[in-house]
């Protein structure tokens, strides 16, 4: 296979797509570009504008409406990229417990993921990308080379979750997120259909560079594994 200009990586919460994502894009010197961010920046407009997240006609009006940008790191402290809503940098606030609450309700109107997938779109075209997501293999760029779908159990991904969370709210319990995981998973059913051609990678007992160095020898090899 040549170096696929697009890869994609779709799969649960919690299933480590974003460490995955990173290091990739960074190994092959591509733009990393986390979808999930734009239902998030979206969803927390709407609760920091107090509009109710179940009015499906007000948020997809609001979809039209807010500039969603993804930037290099504009602070040194632990972020990935920053994230500005109509100028505004929420790259925390996207990751609060109300907007995780809310976030699979708003990504469920198809007026709002039709805006956020065409917005997807135009990035991900620009190529030399790795794009992460749930329907990105399926749906946004179904024509990438390179599609990944990254699993893991309920388990494993409500650990990440907690461990992740503890660095900013360290009253967190693992029953509270596991929970609140397994609920977003069933939200999210409708986009957690791995694409016909991607290959499956379960997370729960390789480390991040492992998969990369397993996805980087699939450029090579002329019968790659269908899985791993
Ligand atoms: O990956 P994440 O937890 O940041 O995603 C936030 C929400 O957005 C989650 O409920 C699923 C949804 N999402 C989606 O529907 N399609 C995407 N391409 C990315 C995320």
């Amino acid at each position: 296979m040549q170096r696929p200009e697009i890869i994609t990586i779709d799969g649960p919460a919690g299933s480590g797509k974003s460490t995955l994502g990173e290091l990739l894009a960074r190994q092959l010197g591509y733009l990393y570009f986390d979808t999930g961010v734009m239902y998030r920046a979206l969803t927390w407009a709407a609760l920091h504008r107090q509009t109710d997240v179940y009015n499906q006609e007000m948020l997809e009006h609001l979809a039209h409406q807010v500039v969603i940008e993804v930037v290099a790191p504009m602070q040194d402290d632990g972020r990935q990229y920053t994230v500005l809503l109509d100028g505004t940098d929420i790259t925390w606030e996207i990751r609060q417990a109300e907007v995780d609450r809310n976030v699979s309700v708003v990504a469920r109107y198809p007026g709002v993921r039709a805006e956020m997938r065409r917005r997807q779109r135009v990035i991900g075209q620009r190529g030399h990308v790795v794009m992460v997501g749930r329907d990105i293999g399926t749906i946004v760029m179904p024509e990438a080379p390179l599609k990944i779908y990254l699993d893991a159990s309920l388990e494993t991904r409500a650990r990440r979750r907690m461990a992740e969370q503890r660095r900013r709210d360290d009253t967190v319990s693992l029953e509270e997120t596991r929970a609140s995981v397994a609920r977003r998973d069933e939200l999210d059913q409708h986009v957690m259909q791995p694409a016909p051609d991607a290959r499956i990678l379960h997370s729960d007992t390789h480390s991040p560079e492992e998969e990369v160095a397993w996805i980087i020898a699939l450029f090579d090899s002329a019968e790659p594994p269908s899985s791993m």
